[in-house]
């Protein structure tokens, strides 16, 4: 019997977009049934890739096309909240992606029509998918380590976006990760942060912090870094965990304390693209028609952290 994919419609063909596009179709639920850009050379990009797809200018045309089940919205954060509510109102399923909105209210309100029209909103916080960071919780929950101490991030270099500032954009997925491995909220938080463009928000940031058992987090942030760096370092009681996101295999280096330094350990680990695994979740999401993890307090509570963090940027 031939079951039914879910069409999608992609709205938002920039740089995020065809690689959330290439994710939808590689996976046999899915079916990318359309795509939307109001730019005319984006959509020309897609119509190369898709030949057989749907195309459109406008979302409110393209979500008038009764075949969409699914819409991933991957369009700039300042037009999240009008798309992703104008989705949810036409009875579709939604992923955005992050951040939903800087907007504490709107968050709320989009979580709330979602409960209302019995659909699912999913957002994109890509890290909490990913194999590496599921080993580094293993570590978390076994204890082999001891107990966590400091968690450092150092996260440099993006596209600078006009509509946001470094926390909202590369911040968030520190924030994301935490919540993922502590599952708390930290009790005090200390921000400092820079905007060295005149036309843009802050693109600095270092926030520290602390967290209940004597746990801190010290995250420094850059956009305008020439160099590309994804790095975290866990420290523990018993040793610490190295995780650079940016190198190809070895990703995750463990450092075991001994009487005289450490021993290095370098697991091999399940190399899945993340978004591979956030599709599967998705597809598993809806077919069993029930969040398993990662339900709507995931956004709301990120909301809310940040939204403390950088009220005064
Ligand atoms: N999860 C991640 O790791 C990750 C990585 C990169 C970007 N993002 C997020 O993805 C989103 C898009 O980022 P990007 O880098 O692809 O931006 P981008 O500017 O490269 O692309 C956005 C696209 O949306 C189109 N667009 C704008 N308004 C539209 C509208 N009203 N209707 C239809 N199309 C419209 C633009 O023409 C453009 O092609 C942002 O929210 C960003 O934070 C997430």
């Amino acid at each position: 019997m031939k079951i039914k994919k879910i069409n999608v419609l992609i709205i938002g063909f920039g740089y995020w977009g065809p690689i959330l596009a290439r994710n939808f179709q590689s996976n046999t639920s899915f079916n990318v049934h359309s795509i939307c850009d109001s730019s005319p050379l984006n959509l020309n990009k897609a119509k190369n890739i898709y030949p057989n797809t749907n195309f459109y200018k406008s979302y409110k045309s393209a979500l008038n096309n009764k075949d969409i089940d699914f819409v991933v919205v991957s369009t700039p954060t300042n037009t999240h909240y009008k798309i992703v509510k104008y989705s949810l109102f036409k009875k579709k399923d939604v992923l955005c992606e992050k951040p939903l909105s800087l907007k504490l209210n709107e968050v709320k309100k989009l979580i709330a029509l979602s409960k209302q029209s019995k659909k699912f909103l999913f957002v994109d916080y890509p890290f909490i998918y990913s194999e590496s960071v599921k080993f580094i919780r293993k570590i978390f929950q076994n204890k082999r380590l001891g107990k966590p101490l400091i968690y450092e991030s150092i996260r440099e270099k993006a596209p600078y976006r006009k509509d946001t500032d470094v926390i909202w954009d590369l911040g968030i997925h520190d924030f994301a990760i935490l919540k993922y491995l502590v599952n708390k909220n930290p009790k005090k938080y200390e921000t400092n942060f820079r905007k060295t463009l005149k036309n843009f928000k802050s693109d600095f940031a270092n926030i520290n912090l602390s967290y209940s058992n004597n746990f801190s987090a010290f995250i420094k942030l850059n956009w305008s870094s020439p160099l590309k760096i994804r790095l975290i370092k866990i420290y523990f009681e018993k040793g610490l965990i190295v995780y650079d996101e940016n190198e190809g295999i070895y990703k995750i280096n463990i450092y075991k304390k001994n009487k005289k330094g450490f021993n290095l350990e370098i697991p091999l680990i399940n190399f899945n693209e993340t978004l591979k695994l956030f599709v599967d979740f998705i597809a598993k999401t809806l077919s069993e028609k029930k969040y398993s993890k990662f339900d709507h307090n995931f956004s709301l509570d990120l909301t809310k952290l940040i939204s403390k963090i950088t009220r005064n940027i």
